[in-house]
């Protein structure tokens, strides 16, 4: 009896039966992502924890965020959430996120996690979320043999300089720049290009604060004529492609740059890619020194009591210091703890880290606006429209500037 006992257990934990469950709302739906993801599945999956999948595509999280709104409205929120920056926050003030304060403090997260992610994980003195990694947007991800090809021999250090590079692999007959007509890419753009244009101060008064005058300034003008700039550096059957699509053109030799967070580094190492041999990191060209950052969180619902229990265990796998090294080493993103070793990652990540580090300490780490971390969905999306009308030519650079001043009002 004892015998059939322990194998009905050690089934249950081995995965043909589970005794408790989590479904987790997400939208890591490319190779990439996907990779990544499996390092969280198998680690929860070990614990005898069951994976319920809910995927929802689409880069960086519009339609997820669409799917959520309907489940918490039928009463029956997912387990875990994937979310960014003021999604968070908004959810929190509803009152429908749970309360991770014993676990967090129990594993001191308090002290490992950097206050800038914490202003998004944390409500009201209570921790809601488990941030599992933490991104950037100021990146360009290039080609090397096409680099080579072009005669493209300095990285560009700024504007000018990444305008006569692209010049000269158009002119070596490739697309200069890999990218995907999506309202979140363009602003994923923009957010390198306000850095660049105006530097940090600008980009804190015209995102952060909302400023008006930043937003209406002869800079703004100046960021919407670079982003016009950089429109004619696409291929014509940009619009409406994926993110992950516009990475495979700079995989596969086709393109020479895309713009990009660095999730797009999954998709290169997905494909078997090395950093520095096939292809290259570098900061979008005038921000060296500073990070836009956006860091994917678990935000955890209150559930019923049975699925509590679940509920932090996944939130405990997040936060564990040699879970964030494996996961982020295959995501392109680096660890959401101060005191996880850079050893594991490539020198792409080892670069995001340092640089996350040293913009922590010199004050030049920002939210990303086009990622929910500088303002809530409602200003974020009414800036999207602007920045994608301007881009597919709708209305000019002055039209826009104007335009991004009425849009901070929303
Ligand atoms: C998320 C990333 C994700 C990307 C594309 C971003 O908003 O932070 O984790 O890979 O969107 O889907």
């Amino acid at each position: 009896m004892k015998k059939i006992i322990a194998a009905a257990a050690a089934l249950l934990v081995s995965g043909a039966g589970y005794a408790q469950g989590v479904e987790v709302l997400h939208w890591w739906t490319s190779g990439g992502e996907a990779a990544a993801l499996n390092v969280l599945k198998g680690n929860l999956e070990k614990q005898g924890v069951k994976w319920n999948d809910m995927p929802v595509a689409g880069g960086g999280g519009e339609q997820a965020m669409t799917a959520l709104r309907a489940r918490v409205t039928a009463g029956n929120p997912p387990t875990a959430v994937q979310m960014l920056g003021f999604d968070i926050t908004d959810w929190a003030k509803q009152g429908v996120l749970a309360d991770l304060n014993a676990v967090a403090a129990k594993e001191g997260w308090d002290k490992t996690v950097p206050k800038a992610l914490q202003a998004f994980s944390k409500h009201d003195g209570k921790w809601i979320a488990a941030p599992v990694n933490v991104h950037s947007t100021n990146w360009v991800w290039a080609n090397k043999e096409v680099l080579d090809k072009a005669g493209v021999t300095k990285l560009p250090t700024n504007f000018d300089e990444f305008m006569d590079a692209a010049a000269k692999v158009q002119k070596a007959g490739f697309i200069a720049l890999a990218h995907g007509g999506q309202p979140w890419q363009e602003a994923t753009i923009f957010d390198g290009v306000v850095l660049a244009t105006g530097g940090i101060d600008f980009y804190r008064k015209a995102f952060i604060q909302k400023d008006k005058a930043a937003l209406g300034s002869d800079t703004m003008l100046k960021s919407f004529e670079r982003m016009a700039a950089l429109r004619k550096l696409v291929d014509k059957d940009f619009s409406n492609r994926d993110w992950n699509l516009a990475a495979a053109m700079v995989i596969n030799g086709k393109a020479g740059f895309q713009i990009m967070g660095d999730w797009a580094k999954g998709e290169f190492l997905n494909a078997k890619k090395v950093p520095g041999k096939d292809f290259v990191c570098f900061r979008f060209p005038g921000t060296q020194g500073m990070v836009s950052f956006n860091s994917d969180q678990f935000a955890m619902f209150k559930v019923g009591g049975d699925k509590a229990a679940a509920q932090v265990k996944l939130a405990s796998a997040i936060m564990d210091p040699g879970f964030q090294s494996a996961f982020n080493v295959v995501k392109g993103s680096v660890p959401a703890r101060t005191d996880v070793p850079d050893t594991a990652f490539d020198d792409c990540g080892k670069k995001g880290m340092k640089d996350l580090a040293e913009a922590n300490t010199k004050n030049t780490l920002v939210g990303s606006m086009a990622h929910g971390h500088a303002v809530p969905a409602s200003i974020k999306n009414a800036f999207y429209d602007v920045i994608t009308r301007h881009f597919n030519g709708q209305i000019d650079s002055k039209a826009a500037v104007k335009e991004m001043v009425a849009a901070a009002s929303n």
